[in-house]
C-alpha cells in the first residue's frame, strides 16, 4: 500500500472523510483559511451531494445575468455561469447592441439525437439486410415499456439503419438509432433503448429461424448514445444595413469594421488554429448557459467541436456575409439539451435558471444557448479588431489582482481610479499597490 492511499474511501462517512483527508494532506489539515469549506450535512447539501461521490467540498463559479437579450421577439434576462472575467459583461453589450437592431433570430434546424450499438457477428450484411425489417420490429417490441412513455409525449424511436464496417474491420457492424426526445436531453433514455436493443439482437440472431446455425456468433461490444448531433442544430442569425454598425455620424467606419470582422471570421474559417480561438470564445457564452441550466457542457463542447470539423477541416463555427449593404452574422450549433428530467429538476440554481428563462422548450432553450454563443462571439472578435481584447479584459482583472494582494476597499478603489487611463498588467497593480501601503 502506498502511503496516502486507502481502500474503501467512498464508504466512509463524510465526516470520515474529511478527517481521513485533513490528517493525510497536513498542509490541508493545518491551514485554517479551508476550514470553512468542509461541508455541514444540510439538507441541500444531501440533495447536492447526490450529483456525484466522495464529495467533501462545493466549487463555487460565480453565477451572473446578462440583461437584454432578444431573441426571435422575446426579451430575456440570461444566467450565466463563468469564472472568466469579462465574458458576461461582454454577452451583456453584444446583447444592449442588438437589440436596437432588431436582435437575435433563430431557426431550428433538427432536434434528432443518436445512439449506437456497436457489434461483432460471422455473416455478410445481405443476410442480415434481408431480414432487418424483422429484427427492427423485434427491437421496438422489446423495448416498448421503454418508449411507450416518451411516445405520450411526441417522442421515441425516429429510426434505426444497419450500419457495416466490415471494409474497416471484419464483422464489424453498427445500428445506428436515432431519437426524438422531446424536452429532456434524453441520455439515460436512449442508453437504456440501445442496451435493450444489444440484448434482442442478441436473442434475435441466437434463436430466430431466420438465421442459420452457422451464423449464430455475435458480439455486442458496446452500447451508447453518440455526442456527435449533426441533427440537433440551431441557427442563430444577426443581421442590419452595415451603417448601423457604427454611431449615425460614422459610416465609413461602420463599413471598415463589417470588412474587418467578415475578414476576422473568414480567417477562422482558414486556419485551425485561429478557429479553435474563435470557437472557444462562442463556447464561453455557450457552457456557461449550460452550466446555469443544469446541462451537460461536456456533451455539448464534443458535439461542438466534432460539427466544426464535418468538411474536414476544423473551422469556424460563426459565419459571416457582406451582401447588398447588409452585414450577416450567424452561428450553426448542434445543441442536445434538456429543460425537464436530469439536474435541470434537481439542482436548485438549475431551477432558478429555467424559471428565469420563463421555462423554456429544449428547443427555445436551444435557441438562448446559440444567441448567447453568437453574442459571446461577436462581441470578442469586434474587441479583438478595434481595441484588442486586454484592455477590457486587465480592467476585470484588475479586482482579482488586488484581492489576492488582499487589498482593502479603500485601496482597491484609489487603485482602480489609478488605472483607469493605464495599461494594467499584474506586476504595476502590485507595485503600485506597494507605493500606497508604503
Ligand atoms: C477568451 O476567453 C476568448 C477569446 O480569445 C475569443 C476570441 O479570440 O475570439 C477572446
Amino acid at each position: 500500500m502506498h502511503s496516502n492511499s486507502i481502500a474503501g474511501f467512498s464508504k466512509l462517512p463524510k465526516k470520515d472523510k474529511i478527517s481521513w483527508i485533513r490528517d493525510h494532506f497536513v498542509s490541508v489539515g493545518s491551514d485554517p483559511e479551508f476550514e470553512a469549506f468542509w461541508l455541514k450535512d444540510a439538507q441541500l447539501q444531501k440533495v447536492i451531494d447526490g450529483f456525484s461521490e466522495n464529495t467533501i467540498s462545493n466549487f463555487v463559479l460565480p453565477y451572473g445575468v446578462a440583461p437584454n437579450f432578444l431573441i426571435d421577439g422575446e426579451m430575456y434576462c440570461v444566467p450565466m455561469v463563468i469564472e472568466e472575467s469579462s465574458v458576461v459583461a461582454a454577452a451583456s453589450s453584444a446583447a444592449k447592441y442588438w437589440m436596437n437592431k432588431g436582435g437575435f433570430k433563430t431557426t431550428i434546424l433538427g432536434t434528432t439525437k443518436v445512439g449506437q450499438v456497436h457489434f461483432k457477428w460471422n455473416g455478410a450484411s445481405h443476410i442480415l439486410k434481408n431480414i432487418f425489417t424483422q429484427i427492427e420490429a423485434q427491437l421496438k417490441f422489446d423495448a416498448k415499456h421503454l418508449t411507450t412513455n416518451m411516445e405520450s409525449r411526441g417522442g421515441g424511436i425516429t429510426s434505426i439503419e444497419l450500419i457495416d464496417f466490415n471494409d474497416q474491420e471484419p464483422g464489424l457492424y453498427q445500428l445506428r438509432v436515432m431519437f426524438d426526445t422531446q424536452d429532456s436531453m434524453g441520455a439515460n433514455f436512449i442508453n437504456s433503448v440501445l442496451e435493450s436493443f444489444a440484448k434482442s439482437l442478441e436473442n434475435f440472431i441466437y434463436d430466430s429461424t431466420l438465421i442459420d446455425d452457422a451464423h449464430r456468433d455475435i458480439h455486442i461490444i458496446m452500447s451508447i448514445l453518440s455526442n456527435n448531433t449533426p441533427e440537433c442544430v440551431v441557427r442563430s442569425e444577426v443581421s442590419c444595413p452595415i451603417e448601423m454598425l457604427g454611431a449615425p455620424d460614422q459610416k465609413g467606419i461602420a463599413a471598415e469594421l463589417a470588412d474587418k470582422f467578415a475578414l476576422a471570421v473568414k480567417i477562422a474559417q482558414i486556419d485551425p488554429y485561429r478557429a479553435a480561438t474563435h470557437n472557444k470564445g462562442i463556447f464561453n457564452g455557450i457552457d456557461s448557459v449550460v452550466i446555469a441550466t443544469g446541462n451537460d457542457f461536456r456533451a455539448v463542447e464534443a458535439a461542438g467541436h466534432c460539427f466544426a470539423s464535418r468538411y474536414g477541416i476544423y473551422r469556424s463555427l460563426s459565419q459571416c456575409e457582406i451582401k447588398d449593404g447588409n452585414f450577416r452574422f450567424w452561428l450553426d450549433i448542434p445543441l442536445a439539451l434538456g429543460t425537464v428530467g436530469g439536474l435541470t429538476a434537481l439542482h436548485p440554481l438549475a431551477k432558478l435558471s429555467l424559471a428565469m428563462l420563463g421555462q423554456p422548450s429544449a428547443e427555445k432553450l436551444m435557441s438562448i444557448v446559440a444567441s448567447v454563443g453568437l453574442a459571446q462571439n461577436f462581441a470578442a472578435v469586434k474587441s479583438l479588431i478595434t481595441t484588442g481584447i486586454q484592455a477590457g479584459h486587465m480592467k476585470m482583472h484588475i479586482t482579482n489582482i488586488l484581492n489576492h494582494l488582499k487589498a482593502t476597499d479603500d485601496e482597491i478603489e484609489q487603485i482602480c481610479h489609478y488605472f483607469s487611463d493605464k495599461t494594467v498588467s499584474y506586476a504595476a497593480v502590485r507595485d503600485y499597490h506597494a507605493t500606497l501601503k508604503r
